[in-house]
């Protein structure tokens, strides 16, 4: 799969954004529903402040019961509008990805703002997903690609839905694993990650394209952070040397890294900024750091041919069908 198709002319984020766009210029966000995965830790958090204090109703979609709670009392804080919530979201079990859109959709009200934000990073082949699928390709891309699926008729009830989903500049490195997407032959948790993080941007062009076709208002954008000091540089419970040089490499990238807040800037951007384009890509200005503008993607993200595979492949893997009206 090497076709490769030069970028649609519908798809581009104006590329001269204002030089230094803040949580400052965020618009009013009152009375819209934002949902948040990961949103209790680094950039989610960040971005869950942000849209409640613009008066937004913030569902914080996490797995961890004990750091959402500690969260949601920051979120709270900030909060200008309706109270936020916590759902409880694990993106490694598709059971529980279910649970959660069934427990929102249930609500009957429509979703504005779904910010698929949750990762993790470079895990070691021992950690899987309860449906068995790598850490990063189920955690990062399938289960964000099921829950969007599965909430789909909740963000269409919205009048202008938005799905923002975070990428990385890992996904230059990235290619799809087609014969192994899952990483079990051969176990490269770096390649692991880029992977799916291309995925992201592949899933975004695929979401875009779809909804247009299919008649609707639904606009799927991506961002990503740069560089941003946060936990996702953290050994997730390994021990011995991986656990040394996660620790190591931590402290180098805290040294190097500009803050959660800055980093959370362009995904905010994305998801607030109105008439955004469809398959937008916003980043930092100098692509690991500053202030949101349009972002550059890796080449392989533009072909329609690889997203409209991966899209079949994770239909199969996570028997998600997205309902067009
Ligand atoms: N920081 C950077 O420099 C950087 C660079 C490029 C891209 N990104 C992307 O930015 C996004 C946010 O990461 P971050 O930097 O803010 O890292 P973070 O501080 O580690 O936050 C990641 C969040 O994802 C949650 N999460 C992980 N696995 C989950 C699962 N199975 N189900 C539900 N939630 C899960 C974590 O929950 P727990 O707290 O329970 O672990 C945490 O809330 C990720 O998609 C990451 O790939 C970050």
């Amino acid at each position: 799969m090497t076709e490769v198709q030069s970028a649609p002319t519908d798809t581009a984020t104006p590329p001269f954004l204002p030089r230094r766009w803040t949580t400052a210029d965020i618009p009013d966000q009152q009375g819209r529903t934002a949902v948040v995965t990961g949103a209790n830790s680094g950039l989610g958090l960040r971005t869950a402040e942000a849209l409640a204090a613009k008066g937004a109703h913030v569902i914080m979609a996490c797995r961890n019961e004990l750091k959402a709670a500690a969260a949601l009392e920051s979120v709270f804080a900030a909060a200008t509008g309706p109270k936020p919530e916590v759902l409880p979201l694990d993106l490694a079990d598709l059971s529980s990805v279910r649970r959660a859109a069934d427990h929102l959709d249930m609500r009957g009200a429509g979703i504005d703002l779904l910010i698929n934000n949750a990762g993790v990073m470079a895990l070691p082949r021992s950690i899987r997903t309860a449906d068995g699928f790598d850490a990063q390709f189920g955690t990062n891309h399938l289960g964000h690609y099921a829950l969007t699926g599965l909430l789909l008729p909740a963000l269409l009830r919205a009048e202008a839905p938005r799905v923002v989903t975070i990428s990385s500049v890992a996904a230059w490195g990235g290619f799809i694993n087609w014969s192994d997407p899952n990483w079990r032959v051969l176990h490269l948790r770096w390649l692991a990650y880029s992977q799916s993080k291309l995925a992201n941007l592949l899933f975004t062009a695929e979401l875009h394209r779809r909804a247009r076709a299919a008649g609707t208002r639904l606009t799927a954008v991506a961002a990503h952070p740069g560089l941003s000091s946060t936990h996702l540089y953290d050994s997730d419970g390994e021990k011995g040397v991986g656990a040394r040089l996660a620790a190591a490499q931590q402290r180098m990238i805290f040294s190097l890294a500009q803050s959660d807040r800055m980093g959370a800037l362009p995904q905010l951007y994305a998801a607030t900024t109105p008439g955004l384009r469809g398959n937008s890509y916003v980043g930092p200005a100098f692509e690991a750091f500053g202030y949101p503008r349009r972002a550059l993607r890796n080449p392989l993200a533009y072909s329609r041919l690889q997203a409209g595979a991966l899209w079949r492949m994770s239909e199969r893997l996570t028997d998600v069908h997205y309902e067009w009206p």
